[in-house]
Formats: C-alpha cells, sequence, structure tokens
C-alpha cells in the first residue's frame, strides 16, 4: 500500500528529502511549502525536469520526482501517514496549524529537526488528533540548493541522528522510523533516544548564545575591521562559560531523570565529551574544550554573524538566528526545564538577561522565567505547565 508522505518546507533539507524519498517505491510524496512563491517556482522546474540529489563524497546522484509541490495544505496533508517538518523551529507553528484541520488519518509528525519544546508546541497544537511526535536532533546533512527546484547538493551526511518518539494515542500504519531510515540508507543511523526530554537537554542550541554574550557582552560598539572567528576565535574564559552553562544543563537533566524517570534518562553528555565524540577525526588536540574548539577543523572559517557598515567594518548582529532562534526555541526551554526540576542557573540566567537585551524580549524577570514574552517560547511554562508532574501527566 501506498505510504503517503508530506514534507513541510521548500529549502535545503526539504530538498534533499523530497528526492530521496520520492526515489522510494511506495511511496506518494507531497511538499507543502507557506512561503511566498516557493511553490510555484517549484512546481513550474517540476514540470520540465526532475529534481537531482547530488552527494558530494561520491558524485553519485539521485534523481526523482515528489508528486507535487503546493501551498495549500488541504491538498499537501490529506490522506497523509507521516508529515515531515523540516523548516527553521520559528516556522513550526505555522505549519503545525495549517496542518491540523485536514489531517485524516493517525499521523507521525516528524521534527526533523525537532528542537527543543518541538512536542510541548506539537501536544498542544494538535490538541485531540491522534498522533506520534517524533522530533531529531538535527538534520540529516548538510546541503544546500544549487538551483531551486532542480538539484541539491548533499554537502556532508551525520553517522548518526539521534530522536525521540511521544505518542498520543496514535495508530500509524506503519512504523515511521523504520520508513525514515530506508529514505536516508544507511547513514545516518537513526537512534531512539528513551525519553523525549533527553533530545531536548541534548540540545546544542545553547552554543551560539553563550559564545555570542562571551564574545560581545563586553563590546564598545566600535566597528571591527574584519569578521572574527566564532569556534576557533574563543578565549579561555569565554570557554569557561560555555563550559558552566553546559554544566547547568547536565545537572538538570540528571535532576528531571531523578523526579521523573519517564521523562529523562538523567543521563546527558556535558558538551566536552560530545564534541571529543563527534568531531574525533577533525579536532587535532583533544586535550580540553577551549583547544578543541580551537583546533577543529570543522569548524575552519565559521565566523560571528556580523553586519557591514557603511564604511566597510562590521559590527556583531545580533537579530541572527544564532540568538532569534536559538534563544526562544532553545536557551530558554532548558532553563524552564532547569526551573521544573529545581535546578539553580546562575550562567544560564546570565546568558538570558544578556540575549533578552539583544532581541527586545522579556523573558527572565530575575531569576524566574516569568517576563512577558514567556509565551512565544517553547518553554513547558509558555503551554502552562507547572511541574514535571503536569508534563508526564499530558502525554
Ligand atoms: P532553509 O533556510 O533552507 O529553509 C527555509 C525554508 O523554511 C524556506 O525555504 C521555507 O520553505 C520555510 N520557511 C522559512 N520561513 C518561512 C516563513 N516565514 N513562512 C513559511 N515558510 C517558511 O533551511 P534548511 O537549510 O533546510 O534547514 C532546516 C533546518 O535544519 C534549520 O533549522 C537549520 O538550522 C537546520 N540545519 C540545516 C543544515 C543545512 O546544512 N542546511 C545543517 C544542520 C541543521
Amino acid at each position: 500500500e501506498t505510504k503517503v508522505v508530506c514534507i513541510c518546507g521548500g529549502g535545503n533539507g526539504a530538498h534533499v528529502l523530497a528526492g530521496l524519498a520520492a526515489a522510494q517505491a511506495q511511496a506518494e510524496v507531497r511538499v507543502l511549502t507557506l512561503l511566498k512563491n516557493e511553490a510555484s517556482k517549484w512546481s513550474a522546474s517540476l514540470r520540465d525536469s526532475e529534481l537531482v540529489v547530488i552527494r558530494r563524497d561520491d558524485s553519485s546522484e539521485i534523481m526523482a520526482k515528489p508528486a507535487f509541490v503546493t501551498d495549500k495544505a488541504s491538498r499537501a496533508v490529506t490522506g497523509a501517514d507521516v508529515i515531515i517538518f523540516c523548516v527553521p523551529a520559528f516556522a513550526h507553528r505555522m505549519y503545525l496549524e495549517a496542518i491540523v484541520p485536514h489531517l485524516e488519518r493517525h499521523v507521525a509528525i516528524v521534527g526533523l529537526p525537532g528542537r527543543p519544546g518541538f512536542e510541548f508546541q506539537c501536544l498542544e497544537v494538535m490538541r485531540d488528533a491522534p498522533c506520534s511526535v517524533l522530533s531529531y536532533e538535527s538534520l540529516p546533512w548538510s546541503c544546500r540548493i544549487l538551483e531551486y527546484g532542480r538539484k541539491v547538493e548533499i554537502l556532508g551526511t551525520k553517522d548518526t541522528l539521534t530522536g525521540t518518539a511521544v505518542s498520543k494515542k496514535a495508530q500509524l500504519r506503519f512504523d515511521p522510523v523504520a520508513f525514515l531510515q530506508s529514505v536516508l540508507g544507511e547513514l545516518p543511523a537513526l537512534v531512539t533516544a528513551g525519553k523525549f526530554l533527553d533530545v531536548s537537554l541534548m540540545s546544542k542550541s545553547f552554543i551560539h548564545p553563550a559564545l555570542m554574550y562571551a564574545k560581545w557582552k563586553d563590546w564598545d560598539g566600535q566597528p571591527l575591521s574584519e569578521m572574527p572567528l566564532f569556534y576557533q576565535g574563543v578565549s579561555e574564559s569565554d570557554v569557561a562559560f560555555l563550559s558552566a552553562v553546559s554544566d547547568e544543563i547536565v545537572t538538570t537533566a540528571r535532576e528531571v531523570g531523578k523526579l521523573r524517570p519517564d521523562l529523562g534518562s538523567g543521563d546527558v553528555d556535558h558538551i566536552f565529551p560530545w564534541i571529543v565524540r563527534s568531531y574525533k577525526y577533525s579536532v587535532q588536540d583533544l586535550t580540553s574544550l577551549y583547544t578543541a574548539l580551537k583546533t577543529n577543523s570543522a569548524y575552519d572559517g565559521l565566523l560571528h554573524p556580523m553586519t557591514k557598515t557603511v564604511d566597510g567594518k562590521w559590527i556583531p548582529d545580533f537579530t541572527h538566528r544564532y540568538l532569534s532562534e536559538d534563544v526562544p526555541c532553545g536557551l530558554v526551554v532548558v532553563k524552564g526545564l532547569a526551573e521544573l526540576a529545581g535546578v539553580a542557573s546562575p550562567a544560564i540566567d546570565r546568558l538570558l538577561a544578556w540575549c533578552q537585551v539583544k532581541l527586545g524580549k522579556e523573558f527572565l524577570v530575575g531569576s524566574e522565567l516569568k517576563g512577558d514574552d514567556v509565551k512565544v517560547t517553547r518553554a513547558p511554562q509558555a503551554f502552562g505547565y507547572k511541574a514535571l508532574d503536569e508534563v508526564s501527566a499530558s502525554l
């Protein structure tokens, strides 16, 4: 029987996924994009050519055609078994709200990536619709579109990709993880973590805000003549701060695991062992977190997000997604979980206090997550949870 798959998004990741999924026999692949003009542009490309996915490592090409690309949620979603979100986190709500009225079957909603708080948001917007929510830590590849709707390149593929699943009364026609694995091929190997808060707490979305804070907290406002290196330009004290934030997340995970072993395993890695594991082939000096960041060739050329001034100099860009996405759909969620687990988080608080000024928002008041803008984040508090027990009860 045909498996009906809807891919939400029209960017780099959506292109790769649409190509790989459409190459599967027995899958009907539809693409939903709500961004102006993308659907008509991609549809026009499809009329006269297939979508080509090129793998840089072996120059192989996969050619396939999704059934259609549309901006009409009703067309994309009716009868779908699996709906895969391949968009930045800030766009998740928009897609969720568009699809909910049209769901017919019990459905698996997959965040690829999901990012912290994805489950809270899905469960709220889906209300009583039977669904499984799967959330993966990242995109399976680094990739970029070469020609819109026609050609996309996979630059690198991850070895493994960890995800979690929560189910709300869903009886699916097939196993969505096995299906996704068959679409991806051998790599990345999908790993299912047992407890859903693990993936939120494992998320590395604190790294960008922490390194931006460390670099710019004492900035004198003078434009720079060059763009500084993001990772390889860190100082020992920047790294000490990053590590302190990571420590608080590890402690939060441990407490969540103690209080509610159904929600968290208690076992989330500190950033240093994570870097060692993830980048063991590209780091030259694994002595410390500091040396690992400085000598990781995978970070070659990665710069701070900056804006050019009229006289050709550079100032930091505090509107960049490193803050605008990673704070509300990352750091604030982690802070919310720390609060529910009763963990004090002075480093996270210092970081959030700075970030919220840069973003023109108020999340924290003192050390509590009770500012007006908590509601625009994906912290559990934004969905009315006041205790971990309430999170358990909602599943
Ligand atoms: P992208 O920037 O190519 O995707 C953007 C797409 O999201 C747009 O094409 C559109 O379809 C949708 N979208 C964005 N804003 C929208 C709006 N206002 N209204 C409606 N639709 C909107 O993103 P990409 O590269 O596909 O990445 C997806 C996610 O994966 C992101 O969270 C990214 O950080 C993450 N990621 C990407 C990697 C890559 O190599 N491309 C690598 C690792 C993670």
